[in-house]
């Protein structure tokens, strides 16, 4: 099947525009197919289509997190929603306007067990602005950045922002391992509570599956993280190993 999808992609189309190759309907092409199956383990697509080059640009939002010597702190959460956004650049200003209208309950009045919204608040209007998930955070005390977190993940966001804010000021974890220890997520629907770490965890999953839960394996969010220690001053940036980014000091 995906060796046969691959070619697909590679030679199939409106045969009044493309030729099609009618090696492909051959049993000594389906053979030469055949041949290239290791049964021990699968084919890397990128191997089956050699000649087409896969987009390895990321999908679309990123966080970034920046302290200065006197405590000033930024807490950037930047969308175009997908790449290029809604492909309008405002011309001599360098930039690339984004595409948040899907951020806006697509069809009045129908909410889905799916997760589709249609309540009202976040219905389209003229001049409104739509909801958006992008949780940037700066955590103070006593009038002082103590925190500075966010990511990308679209609706998960809010709940990645609360995993990492949770398990440093409530659990008093370091903020390397707040950052790396596996999150959770559940958006009221679908009704799924969807978890980092679920292989390593058989035990907390059945148990979950026991109490009626449904439980999903997933990755979440991209939470690149400073944390101030109260004691020293000193500041600990905690890159998300997630997906990129890494943590720099000047
Ligand atoms: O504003 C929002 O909630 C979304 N447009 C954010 C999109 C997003 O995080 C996609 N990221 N991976």
């Amino acid at each position: 099947m995906k060796r046969a999808y691959a070619d697909r992609a590679v030679f199939l189309g409106d045969p009044d525009f493309v030729q099609i190759p009618t090696e492909l309907t051959t049993k000594e092409y389906a053979k030469s197919l055949a041949a290239g199956i290791d049964p021990k383990k699968p084919t890397p697509p990128a191997d089956l289509a050699p000649g087409i080059t896969l987009d390895q640009e990321g999908g679309s939002t990123t966080h970034f997190s920046v302290i200065d010597k006197d405590g000033l702190a930024v807490s950037n959460t930047y969308t175009l929603e997908n790449s290029f956004g809604n492909r309008v650049v405002v011309r001599g200003a360098g930039y690339i306007l984004n595409n948040e209208m899907t951020d806006f309950n697509p069809k009045p009045g129908l909410t889905t067990t799916r997760g589709q919204i249609g309540t009202r608040p976040n219905r389209i209007a003229p001049g409104k602005r739509m909801l958006s998930s992008m949780t940037p955070v700066i955590v103070r005390k006593d009038g002082r950045a103590v925190l500075v977190t966010g990511s990308p993940g679209g609706r998960t966001i809010i709940n990645t922002v609360l995993c990492v804010v949770l398990n440093v000021l409530e659990f008093g974890m370091p903020v390397r391992d707040a950052v790396d220890a596996p999150r959770l997520h559940h958006q009221w629907l679908p009704d799924v509570a969807k978890f980092e770490g679920v292989k390593e965890q058989p035990e907390l999953v059945a148990k979950l599956k026991a109490r009626g839960h449904a439980v999903e394996a997933h990755r979440q969010g991209d939470a690149h993280t400073i944390w101030v220690d109260p004691k020293t001053g000193r500041y600990h940036g905690a890159a998300d190993r997630r997906i990129d980014g890494k943590a720099a000091g000047h």
